[in-house]
């Protein structure tokens, strides 16, 4: 279901804090600006989203294999890329406050107030038709409601067609021309727009020189493009094949902020298909649909998931879309799949003067190859699978539980196996029953508070199932097991518990509806 609530994120940001799942990195130091460390049970779910994407890539098809290059490339990787030349944000400061901004960051914000006085126009007239209301109507006909949209579109013209020819004059102008506040000081006083390149930089040991300046990676696909050839001869890889990477992935964001979703530190998973030219669109078209086919088996819920067509395409693109998903401040760009032409190769092969062609034998003749890319962030996964999960229940008791349902085969333990009581016996026969279950599956033994405490602390992590270790275990070696989510228990064998873990919580079954 669609969430509504306003303070999600921050009720979000405080769990994933209160129960180890995402903590400010070097908080002891009031902490560092957009970077986070994972804690004890944000770990297990990040690796369990990283081997779902990993073993669905390169473990389901025959032609797609894995890489894991280094963060340091020769710097003229980031020449040939575009990175050093069109890496860029366009920063605006206000003198007053002295505080930075994204320039089209702050135009946008102007046009999502504008949205939000058409959302107030609809909830007004909501109100005041009923059941009669029809949104769809309204939203075409209302005077005032065409009024603003009118004005949106006008406004997003003006800052497209300054971005595209990079005239940084008419974007202040555009910022001035619409009164545009500085949040903090609320002057107009603005400096000139100013391009300013994203990539983190440092020297290289003690070589002097501009070869010295090195970059920390702000993308993983170059690693893939500089290691085409090497991958396609040792591999000896025909047409269409793909080369898959997880890794980490730097950029020095100016507005890094809404938690995970914008960090200066993150991690990305793409893939590069490499296509012979002229039938990239078809595997364009296949990549979106198998892509949203990866995220919609996770029951995350489809209406929380749209696509975003680029309708202006970066000069080396044919095609590009967004997957977006409804994170707590809106729907946001969750992954990006695009048609790269042969851009990357082409120019990796013109500044390093190395041949990065591929030798058809069909046609016999040489090419360099076009690429598809898919491209996700494994933190603002991690988020997207966060908000689906949080949920808040009044329970027919009336009484309050803070439940996170993560899909079972992504959430960090599998299981909690409980004895009743600390005594008679019951934690030894608990332990054993640990014993047999942790070569397979992530289990915890938890034998501190009463029950219900328990069975509550394992909701708020995520945990499928709780398996109970009563007295009567001892005496017929059966268990009871709790459904995190209908909270149902049921009795069943010991032996049994093993296939119910593994057929509910085993990633194989998400792969195997793919
Ligand atoms: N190789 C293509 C590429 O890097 P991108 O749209 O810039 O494309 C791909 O990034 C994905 O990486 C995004 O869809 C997003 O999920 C993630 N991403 C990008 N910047 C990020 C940031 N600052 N923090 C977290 N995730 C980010």
């Amino acid at each position: 279901m669609a969430k509504t609530d306003s303070n999600l994120l921050k009720k979000i940001i405080a769990h994933a804090k209160e129960y180890g799942f995402i903590f400010p990195s070097s908080e002891i130091y009031d902490g560092l600006a957009a970077t986070y460390d994972y804690g004890q049970n944000g770990v297990e779910l990040k690796n369990n989203i990283r081997t779902y994407w990993w073993q669905s890539m390169v473990q389901l098809h025959e032609n797609i294999v894995g890489i894991d290059a280094a963060i340091f490339m020769h710097p003229t990787t980031w020449k040939a890329s575009g990175h050093v030349d069109a890496f860029n944000d366009p920063l605006i400061d206000n003198k007053d406050s002295q505080k930075r901004y994204r320039a089209d960051v702050l135009i946008e914000d102007h046009i999502a107030k504008i949205e939000g006085k058409i959302d107030k126009e609809v909830a007004r007239a909501a109100k005041r038709f009923g059941d009669a209301f029809d949104k769809e109507q309204f939203l075409a006909t209302n005077g005032r409601v065409l009024q603003y949209r009118e004005k949106i579109a006008a406004i997003n013209k003006k800052m497209q067609t300054a971005f595209a020819a990079a005239d940084l004059q008419a974007i202040k102008d555009l910022i001035e021309e619409l009164e545009i506040a500085c949040p903090v000081s609320g002057s107009r006083n603005w400096t000139d727009v100013r391009q300013f390149n994203l990539m983190f930089s440092t020297d290289l040991g003690s070589v002097a020189g501009d070869a010295s300046n090195i970059y920390l990676r702000p993308e993983t696909a170059q690693g893939i493009f500089v290691n085409f050839l090497n991958v396609q001869k040792s591999g000896r890889m025909k047409l269409p094949f793909g080369i898959a990477q997880v890794g980490k992935a730097f950029r020095n964001e100016i507005i890094a902020r809404q938690f995970i979703f914008r960090m200066r530190e993150f991690e990305q998973m793409e893939m590069q298909y490499f296509v012979k030219p002229g039938e990239e669109l078809k595997f364009y078209e296949a990549w979106k649909e198998k892509r949203y086919n990866w995220h919609r088996v996770l029951g995350l819920g489809e209406e929380n998931y749209r696509f975003h067509d680029h309708l202006n395409l970066a000069h080396y693109a044919n095609a590009a879309a967004d997957i977006e998903f409804n994170f707590p401040m809106g729907f946001k760009e969750l992954e990006g799949i695009h048609s790269r032409t042969d851009f990357d190769l082409a120019a990796h092969e013109q500044y390093s003067g190395k041949k990065l062609q591929f030798f058809d034998p069909r046609e016999n003749k040489s090419y360099i190859p076009y690429v598809v890319e898919t491209s996700i962030g494994l933190d603002r996964m991690f988020l997207a699978v966060l908000t689906a999960a949080y949920t808040e229940e009044t329970l027919p008791d009336g009484s309050e539980r803070l439940v996170l349902k993560i899909p079972p085969a992504l959430a960090p333990l599998k299981a909690a196996v409980l004895p009743l009581v600390k005594k008679d016996g019951l934690p030894e026969k608990s332990r054993e029953i640990l014993h047999e279950l942790k070569y397979d599956f992530n289990v915890q033994y938890d034998e501190k508070d009463a029950i219900g405490r328990r069975y509550r602390r394992q909701d708020a992590i995520g945990t499928p199932y709780c398996i109970t270790i009563d007295h009567q275990t001892l005496e017929d070696d059966t268990v009871t097991v709790r459904n995190r989510d209908t909270m149902e228990q049921i009795r069943v064998g010991v032996s049994e518990v093993k296939t119910t873990l593994e057929k509910e919580t085993a990633i194989t079954g998400l792969l195997r509806q793919l």
